[in-house]
């Protein structure tokens, strides 16, 4: 493994901790385990439209990002079987087979704001690379 990504796992599952740690959010594991898969995804981030849609070059840019900051969980094919996803709790998911019946805007929704244990991208990644990566789940996956 090269050392970046030894980093980003370190980074990951510190900020994974973290979560978990905040005052209040006692028996985080009971209470990820209640939110099952309800995302609440507002109705208007679900219209929304992808600025990079088009773009053949967001594609490899997206998968450039995918590598780096979703691959540790859901894998390179998105299948759901990252290096550390054993760890997790609910699993990564296998993004093959959910993304179809997803609008972009759901995507990149869901790829803002994360849901435990899946970190947010809000701060992490610009809007630009958010979409791109959205593109590259739709057509590079
Ligand atoms: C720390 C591990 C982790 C990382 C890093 C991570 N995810 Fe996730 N992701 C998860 C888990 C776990 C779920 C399932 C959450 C649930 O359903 O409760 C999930 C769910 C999702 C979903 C929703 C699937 C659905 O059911 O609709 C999408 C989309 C997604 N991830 C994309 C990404 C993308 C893109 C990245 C990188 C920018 C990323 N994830 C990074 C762990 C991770």
């Amino acid at each position: 493994m090269r050392r970046r990504s030894k980093l980003l796992v370190i980074v990951v599952v510190a900020m994974g901790v973290g979560f978990l740690d905040e005052p209040g959010s006692g028996y985080g594991m009971i209470r990820i385990a209640q939110q099952e898969h309800d995302w609440n995804v507002p109705t208007e981030a679900k219209t929304l439209k992808n600025p990079v849609a088009g773009d053949e070059h967001m594609v490899e840019r997206g998968r450039k990002l995918f590598r780096t900051w979703c691959a540790m969980c859901h894998g390179d094919k998105g299948r759901g079987d990252g290096m550390v996803a054993n760890s997790l709790e609910p699993k990564p998911t296998d993004l093959t087979k959910v993304i179809k019946n997803q609008s972009d805007g759901e995507l990149f929704w869901k790829i803002t704001k994360g849901k435990l244990p899946m970190p947010g991208f809000e701060v992490t990644l610009s809007e630009k690379d958010r979409w791109a990566v959205v593109t590259f789940l739709r057509r590079g996956l």
